[in-house]
């Protein structure tokens, strides 16, 4: 694993700590995908939708660890931009070219911090029909106030500027290993 002081000069911003390290990743990642296995059967034609960018590491992870057959889309979404607080504009870039219809979707998000992104997005795709529409997300601030609820949560995680294991800031620190915060 490189090392914080390694990593600490991208974009010229300071990493403060190690927060998750990558095998306590790994250990929450196996969790959450053997309890999604158990969740569904073959016949609910699972599609998991992960959120682009900051879900890219997350989704490769947990797609390996679920022992179920299924689909995998993308949705690009963005808000944050070069700041560190969401706009609150949801830009909708992807959509996925997948049906919903009458399938298990489960989305699959890096990070739910403010909720505006699912609060925007959820009721847009729930509108498609899915059979059912669950949210797994990473990282849970817990700061959230009214929006959705999701069902898989890997960590409850600090209220602080969180970057590597696809999370970025201004495009920098995704490929680390681990999460740290800025
Ligand atoms: C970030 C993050 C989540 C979302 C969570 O995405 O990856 O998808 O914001 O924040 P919220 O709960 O306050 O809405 P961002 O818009 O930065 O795009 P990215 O995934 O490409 O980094």
């Amino acid at each position: 694993m490189p090392t914080l002081t390694e990593d600490t000069q991208l974009g010229g911003q300071q990493l403060q700590r190690v927060v998750y390290t990558p095998e306590e990743i790994e250990v929450r990642v196996r969790a959450l995908g053997e309890d999604i296995s158990r969740s569904f059967t073959a016949s609910d034609r699972l599609l998991l939708i992960a959120f682009l960018k900051g879900s890219f590491l997350f989704v490769a992870d947990l797609v390996r660890v679920i022992d179920l057959p299924l689909q995998v889309d993308f949705l690009v979404a963005s808000s944050y931009g070069r700041d560190k607080v969401s706009s609150g504009d949801v830009r909708l870039l992807y959509d996925p070219a997948a049906s919903l219809k009458d399938r298990a979707v489960v989305l699959v998000e890096d990070i739910v911090d403010s909720g505006t992104t699912l609060q925007r997005l959820v009721p847009r795709l729930e509108a498609r029909g899915p059979a059912s529409l669950d949210v797994c997300t990473l990282l849970h601030k817990r700061i959230a106030g009214a929006g959705p609820e999701p069902r898989w949560v890997g960590f409850d995680a600090p209220n602080e500027f969180l970057v590597g294991y696809g999370l970025d800031y201004a495009e920098d620190f995704r490929h680390l290993p681990y999460i740290a915060s800025l």
